[in-house]
């Protein structure tokens, strides 16, 4: 979890950092970054966003057509299978900051439609300076990567996540660190069943994730001196 320039033979999103680490400088800053060749197809920037004392980061992939468009992070229909996710765990809006491991769109035409294509690790790993400084202003308790994108760009090329999803891991950059599927690939399944039973999975991992908070307070009304 460094930003460590060498790996992208010199270009990666470091060299666009702003001094002052703040969410508002880094989203300014971050509107003219071209530490990837993704900002050259892309509308804009899509900047993570949420209340600066979140304690709970949901990392997804990238933005997609409607994010590109609008400029804001899940604000389409994988936004909306989030929102209910984090409704059903119970996890309220106001403690949650939502970004994305890349920034930028990256997709190829079909027909007139834009097309979701995947970002290469160089790519995601050209992008990391912004989700880096932002788990450092953030400080979250808990990072819910949202799919095997966010977890490799956070957890490195080889975690697997059908594997590891629902596992508490405990990275030395955060307390906390829960994988899931991303909310899209409730999308793509047909069945409404098989939809059904996915999001509940889904919602049960959310809800893991949750659980760890009340976990902090207690251990912190543990840690309480005896005087
Ligand atoms: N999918 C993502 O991973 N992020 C978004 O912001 C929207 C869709
Ligand atoms: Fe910069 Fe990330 Fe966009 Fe690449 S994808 S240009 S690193 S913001």
């Amino acid at each position: 979890m460094t930003a460590r320039k060498e790996r992208q033979g010199g270009r990666s999103a470091a060299d666009f950092l702003p001094e002052k680490f703040t969410i508002p400088e880094l989203q300014k800053a971050s509107r003219s970054c071209e530490g990837c060749d993704l900002y050259k197809r892309a509308t804009q920037t899509v900047f993570g966003e949420g209340s600066p004392r979140a304690r709970i980061m949901l990392v997804g992939e990238q933005p997609g057509d409607k994010e590109d468009l609008e400029g804001r992070p899940f604000v389409g229909p994988a936004g909306r299978i989030l929102a209910q996710g984090l409704t059903k765990a119970g996890i309220p809006r106001e403690n949650v900051y939502v970004t994305n491991a890349v920034k930028h769109f990256k997709w190829i035409p079909r027909g007139k439609r834009r097309i979701h294509d995947k970002p290469r690790m160089s790519e995601i790993e050209a992008c990391r300076p912004w989700l880096e400084a932002e788990i450092a202003v953030i400080k979250p308790l808990v990072v819910i990567c949202l799919g095997a994108t966010a977890a490799r760009a956070l957890m490195g090329p080889k975690f697997r996540l059908m594997e590891n999803r629902g596992r508490v891991f405990e990275p030395f950059w955060a307390p906390w660190l829960v994988a899931t599927v991303h909310p899209s690939s409730l999308l793509r399944l047909q069945e409404h069943e098989e939809r059904m039973r996915a999001f509940q999975l889904f919602v049960a991992d959310l809800k893991k994730a949750a659980s760890l908070l009340g976990r902090e307070s207690k251990s912190m009304e543990e840690a309480e001196p005896v005087l």
